[in-house]
């Protein structure tokens, strides 16, 4: 069992879209996922077809403010092997309602950690889906996480966002999560005819070396129209573009665990 946080302090990068065919496409594979939905905006709880309208102590918020476990909030989705905690916007509420916990950026891991030793482990994969920002809910994501997934656009000043990032886990892995990786940075919204994409995916290449997958997202405009069908794009549209490229990469997600495993 691991537990993967797709993270970037950015909106709009594609980190949801990944969550939700990464999740999808391991499904599909047999693979048993969880997916905890970490924003409250529940963007990831509506594109799996799930209402982000729910009383919030059916969510991630009725978790993490000690009224709910694990076990009572998780809900089936309408895919095989694909679970989800669903998140409202309460949870924006969480970070001034702890303010006077000093363990509070622990909350998620020891929640995680109770349900994990109390059930007989279902899951191969918990993902989580962060929020746009290095809030508390974040540092949450970072302390409970084995490893990251850092969706990258391929525009201008996604790479300075990307420096700032790797400050706040480096601090991270020095004082709350030493063995928190980086799994991998996955390119987002290529445009071919966009000089700029394969700029910055020269840069980021050149940079984190052999942590960029090989497989690139383009941009694709069934991607972007599949959650408001509360489905996955390899389930909407299983053939175009965007879903041939999430299938790819979760290719190589699979073989790069693989190796992981191998080495271990
Ligand atoms: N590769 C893509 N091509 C086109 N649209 C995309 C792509 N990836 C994501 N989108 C759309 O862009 C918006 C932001 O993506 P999302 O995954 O929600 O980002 P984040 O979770 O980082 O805020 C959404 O409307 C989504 O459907
Ligand atoms: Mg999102």
């Amino acid at each position: 069992m691991k537990i993967i946080s797709i993270i970037n302090q950015k909106g709009g990068v594609g980190k949801t879209t990944t969550v939700i065919n990464l999740a999808s496409a391991l499904s599909q594979q047999g693979k048993k996922i969880l997916v905890i939905d970490l924003d409250p905006q529940g963007n990831a709880t509506t594109g799996l077809g799930l209402s982000n309208t729910e009383q919030s102590d059916q969510t991630i918020y009725g978790i993490l403010n000690g009224t709910m476990s694990i076990t009572k909030v998780i809900k089936k989705t309408k895919f095989e092997n694909l679970d989800v905690i669903t998140s409202n916007v309460d949870l924006s509420g969480l970070e001034v309602e702890t303010a006077g916990d000093n363990d509070r950026a622990f909350i998620l891991k020891s929640k995680l950690t109770a349900y994990l030793n109390d059930s007989r482990a279902l899951y191969d994969y918990i993902l989580i889906d962060c929020p746009p920002s290095l809030s508390l809910l974040t540092v949450m994501a970072l302390v409970s996480s084995n490893s990251l997934l850092v969706p990258l656009q391929t525009e201008f000043f996604a790479l300075e966002g990307l420096t700032q990032l790797m400050k706040t886990i480096d601090r991270i892995k020095v004082n709350l999560n030493p063995n928190l990786n980086i799994q991998g940075i996955l390119l987002t919204m290529y445009d071919r005819r966009n000089k700029l994409s394969s700029q910055v995916e020269e840069e980021a290449r050149n940079y984190f070396k052999e942590k960029v997958y090989q497989t690139v997202i383009p941009r694709n405009v069934r991607l972007s129209e599949a959650p408001s069908h509360g489905v996955p794009v390899l389930v909407y549209d299983k053939n175009c573009p965007g879903s041939k490229s999430y299938y790819s990469f979760t290719d190589e997600f699979i073989n790069q665990e693989n190796n992981l495993g191998s080495a271990a």
